[in-house]
């Protein structure tokens, strides 16, 4: 019997899932009691130095309270510290790798067989069939090539891989025949999916001396987005069974014309977008390494909201990355009273070993850190608010995920007494509050 804890982001409650699954497959039972559990897993995040520490003190505390069970430690923080775990926690009998999660089967067997196991290379991600919810997350990319000075993925998930659209739309088939109603595509950077290279085929005749030139089977013309993010979204709203698409995580770089207008026209993709702006200051975002200025990343919001007027915009934002002034505090501040967030996920700066931006001295003291998250979380709630109580009295459209609580096509969460879980149903707002919409 196996428990799963989870720490980090959408991508490792995905891949905790999927332990879930092959780990059934695989013979073993999935148990929510450590205390009845004969392998507990630590499914890991590295991103900031906050995670990580909070991981340590719970592995601690489990091997003290569950001293029955064997450990694995998987995700980020396995590859990071790799053989080394061993060395921290003796206990520890697994170490597995982000990549290696499709592995955990043999590698929870070889524990059994009293080995200590380490896996930090690429698995085969298999084709699980899995019984679905009202939403699942259904990943089509991994790893990041965008290297932003802080951040550590790129090093612990590797470069960018795509799933093949055929098998994302199977699986997509697959969960939607189960009950599924919506999907949340998943990706560190969902928008630059590029699923299928189409490379044209030439075709030459089969006698005549190849005096015939070729013909072009698959035309360049309206090839340039073959393939591509918006395609996929096409292809994922034929299938009828499933109302709603959502995806995150966008780059503000991967924000092209015919992406927005996709939006627009699908009836299915969900009217919000999730795009980490991450600071005001140009001079920061240049540091940081994110490739658009604060003025083109409100230029693409306002196209958003041009084509898509009820959109809702959430984003992540970093305060006190190194040589951050007031000045660049300020204009992160002033670049969320244009943006008007429906929500953001505010982060003071971690310094992340392996990041270019860990050369540089993390040089705004950890006062200045906190003052400065305060002021952004609570202008933020100023705008969550704002954004719900402009829908009094509007329409909106509600998937339940169970009874009583859904999320509306802008991810707003809420609350109706008496709907059933997979109704989607369109309802008017009667009053809001800063986290939830009544109807
Ligand atoms: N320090 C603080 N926040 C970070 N993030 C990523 N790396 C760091 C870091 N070193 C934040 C970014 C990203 C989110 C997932 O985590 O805002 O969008
Ligand atoms: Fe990290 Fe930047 Fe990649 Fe996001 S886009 S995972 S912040 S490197």
């Amino acid at each position: 019997r196996f428990y799963i804890r989870t720490f980090g982001c959408q991508m490792n409650f995905s891949d905790s899932n999927l332990m879930k699954n092959i780990l059934a497959d695989g013979g073993f039972e999935f148990t929510q009691n450590p205390e009845n559990a004969d392998i507990i897993i630590f499914n890991s995040c590295s991103v900031r130095a906050h995670a990580e520490d909070r991981l340590f003190s719970n592995i601690g505390l489990y091997m003290k309270k569950y001293p029955q069970a064997k450990f694995v430690l998987s995700g980020c923080t396995a590859k990071r510290f790799g053989q080394n775990v061993f060395k921290k926690f003796p206990k520890v009998d697994a170490v597995v790798g982000p990549s290696e999660i499709p592995a955990i089967s043999e590698i929870v067997r070889g524990i059994f067989e009293h080995r200590k196991i380490i896996a930090l290379g690429e698995a085969e991600y298999p084709v699980i069939r899995r019984k679905g919810g009202v939403s699942e997350y259904v990943v089509i990319q991994r790893g990041c090539d965008n290297f932003c000075s802080y951040c550590v993925v790129p090093f612990l998930r590797g470069r960018e891989k795509y799933r093949k659209p055929r098998e994302i739309l199977d699986e997509i088939r697959n969960l939607a025949s189960s009950g599924t109603r919506e999907v949340v595509l998943l990706g560190q950077n969902v928008n630059s999916y590029k699923g299928e290279t189409v490379i044209p085929r030439l075709i030459s005749p089969a006698f005549g001396g190849g005096r015939k030139p070729p013909t072009l089977i698959s035309p360049l013309k309206g090839g340039r987005d073959r393939g591509g993010f918006p395609e996929l979204l096409r292809k994922i709203a034929e299938i009828p069974e499933i109302v709603r698409i959502r995806f995150l995580t966008s780059h503000p770089k991967d924000v092209p014309d015919n992406l927005i207008e996709e939006m627009a026209v699908n009836k299915k993709i969900a009217h919000h977008i999730h795009l980490p702006v991450q600071s005001g200051s140009d001079r920061i975002l240049k540091l940081m390494n994110r490739k658009y200025t604060s003025g083109k990343y409100l230029e693409i919001i306002e196209k958003l909201r041009n084509k898509i007027p009820d959109i809702a915009i959430t984003t992540d934002i970093i305060c006190g990355f190194p040589t951050e002034t007031d000045r660049d505090f300020e204009d992160t501040l002033s670049l969320m009273k244009k943006a008007k967030f429906s929500g953001v996920f505010a982060f003071k700066y971690s310094p992340r070993e392996e990041t270019a931006a860990f050369k540089m001295k993390d040089d705004v003291s950890q006062k200045v850190k906190q003052e400065r998250l305060k002021i952004i979380q609570k202008l933020a709630l100023k705008y969550a608010d704002l954004s719900r109580r402009n829908f009094v009295g509007k329409e909106v459209e509600v998937l339940f995920e169970k009874d009583g609580v859904g999320h509306s096509s802008q991810n707003f969460l809420v609350l109706k007494q008496g709907a059933k879980a997979g109704e989607f149903l369109r309802v008017k707002v009667k009053k809001t509050s800063r986290w939830c919409l009544f109807v």
